[in-house]
C-alpha cells in the first residue's frame, strides 16, 4: 500500500530538502538558555509595531476596500512610486515601469529562478553564497558553480576565466554586506564586474537585502548602477521594518518584465495588496528614517559586543573581518576546523550558530568556517553567547 500511495514527487524535490536554519530550530525548540547566532532575524525589539499600527489604520483609511481586494500583479502604484526615492539613494534611477513588487526577496528569487533558468544551465554564485538562493536555482534544474572572493568581494579575474569558458545564464552576487560573510565590494570591483557582464552578454541577480543597515563608511552605488541593462535588482523592507509584510522589490530590465510577470500570476497572483498598502503608508512616515537609525544603531552595539567578546576571547587561530553593516560575522578557523561537528558541543554549551558548509556549493569547502547573526540575540545574550562560543572554540578547535 505504502507504494501505491507514495507520491511522486518531482526531480526538483530530490535536488533540495530543507535548510540547516529548519534542522537547527527542530534541534533547539524549547531551549530557553540557549543564544542562537544562527538565524538572519531582526531583533524582535527593532520590530515596529508602534510605526506598523496606525500605518494599518491610515492605509484602511485611505485605500478603503482596494487595500483589500486583488491588484496588479507587477504591484501598487503608489507603493512603486514611494519606491523610486529609496532605490534612486542606491544610485538606482528608474521609473516605476520598472519596478516589480515580489513576496518578499525570497519570492522574488524563485520569480526570478522560474522565469530564466531551464534544466542544465549554469548559475555562478560567490564562494561562499546565500545557500537558500542555490536551492531555488538548482530546484529549477540549474547547475550552480562557484567562483573565488577574497574580502573585497568576487575576484573579476576569475569570473572572467569562468565566463570564457562556458555559457553561463546568470551570476548571482550579493554586493554590499553579503550575507554570509558580512563582506562588501568596492565600486572598482562593481564596475570590472559590470564591464564583464556587458562583455559576455551575460544577466547579474543583484540581491541587495542589506544595504541600509550601514554602522560606517560611505555607501556604494548598486552593481545595477553600472550596468542597468544587464542586472536585476533585487531588495526588500525584511531586514529594516518587518520580514513578516514579506514586501519585495525588484528592478527588473524592460526586455524580462513580461515573462517575470506570467510567471508571478501563477505563483501568487500578486503580493498581497493589503501589506503593499500598509507598507505604502509606512515609507510615507515621517518616522521610518528614526526607527531605521535606532534600528542600525542597535545592531552596531551588537557587532562590537561580538567583536570585543572575541577579540578578547580567542587567540591567532581564529579570524574574522569586522563588517561595516548587515547582520552577519563569519569566522574562520584553521584547516583542521570542522564548524559541523563542532555543533552538537556548541549546542551543548549553550550557543548556535550556522555552519560555513551550509553556504558553500560543495559543502566540503566551508569546513573550517562559520556564520555569527548577532541582530536577534538581546545585548547582554550577544556577549554571553560569544563568551560561550569562544570558550567553545578554544577547547575543541
Ligand atoms: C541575501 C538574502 N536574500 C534574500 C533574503 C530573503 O529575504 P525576504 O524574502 O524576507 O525579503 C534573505 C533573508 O535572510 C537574505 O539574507
Amino acid at each position: 500500500v505504502t507504494g501505491v500511495l507514495a507520491p511522486a514527487l518531482a526531480r526538483r524535490s530530490r535536488a533540495v530538502r530543507s535548510g540547516p536554519i529548519d534542522d537547527l530550530f527542530a534541534l533547539t525548540a524549547g531551549r530557553q538558555d540557549l543564544v542562537s547566532f544562527a538565524a538572519g532575524a531582526p531583533d524582535a525589539d527593532a520590530l515596529p509595531v508602534d510605526l506598523v499600527l496606525p500605518a494599518t489604520q491610515r492605509a484602511l483609511a485611505r485605500w478603503g476596500p482596494a487595500a483589500l481586494q486583488y491588484g496588479s500583479t507587477q504591484g501598487l502604484l503608489p507603493l512603486r512610486e514611494a519606491c523610486l526615492p529609496v532605490l534612486a539613494a542606491r544610485g538606482i534611477q528608474v521609473s516605476t515601469d520598472e519596478v516589480h513588487v515580489a513576496t518578499g526577496a525570497a519570492g522574488g528569487l524563485n520569480n526570478l529562478g522560474m522565469a530564466l533558468l531551464d534544466e542544465g544551465d549554469t548559475v555562478v554564485v560567490e564562494r561562499p553564497t546565500y545557500g537558500p538562493a542555490v536551492k531555488v536555482f538548482r530546484s529549477y534544474g540549474a547547475d550552480v558553480v562557484d567562483v573565488a572572493c577574497d574580502h573585497a568581494g568576487l575576484i573579476p579575474e576569475a569570473l572572467d576565466a569562468m565566463l570564457s569558458t562556458r555559457p553561463v545564464k546568470a551570476v548571482y552576487l550579493l554586493p554590499t554586506f553579503q550575507n554570509p560573510t558580512g563582506r562588501t565590494m568596492s565600486a572598482q570591483r562593481r564596475a570590472a564586474v559590470a564591464d564583464l557582464l556587458v562583455r559576455h552578454g551575460v544577466l547579474a541577480i543583484e540581491d541587495d537585502v542589506y544595504s541600509d543597515l550601514r554602522f560606517g563608511g560611505s555607501p556604494v552605488d548598486a552593481l545595477w548602477s553600472h550596468a542597468p541593462d544587464q542586472v536585476v535588482y533585487l531588495t526588500s523592507l525584511s531586514k529594516t521594518l518587518a520580514p513578516a509584510l514579506r514586501t519585495g522589490i525588484m528592478v527588473v530590465p524592460p526586455r524580462l518584465a513580461e515573462a517575470v510577470l506570467a510567471l508571478k500570476q501563477g505563483i501568487d497572483m500578486q503580493t498581497s495588496s493589503f501589506t503593499q498598502a500598509v507598507t505604502t503608508e509606512l515609507l510615507r512616515a515621517p518616522r521610518l528614517a528614526a526607527h531605521v537609525g535606532a534600528t542600525v544603531d542597535l545592531y552596531r552595539r551588537k557587532r562590537d559586543a561580538l567583536v570585543n567578546v572575541l577579540t578578547a576571547g580567542l587567540f591567532g587561530e581564529f579570524t574574522w573581518r569586522v563588517p561595516d553593516g548587515g547582520l552577519f560575522l563569519w569566522l574562520q578557523g584553521p584547516r583542521a576546523f570542522d564548524a559541523d561537528a563542532l555543533l552538537p558541543t556548541a549546542l551543548d554549551a549553550g550557543v548556535a550558530y550556522l555552519p560555513g558548509s551550509a553556504f558553500h556549493v560543495t559543502p566540503e569547502d566551508g569546513r573550517n568556517t562559520l556564520r555569527l547573526s548577532y541582530a536577534s540575540p538581546a545585548l547582554p545574550d550577544v556577549e554571553r553567547g560569544a563568551a560561550r562560543l569562544a570558550a567553545c572554540l578554544r577547547q575543541h578547535a
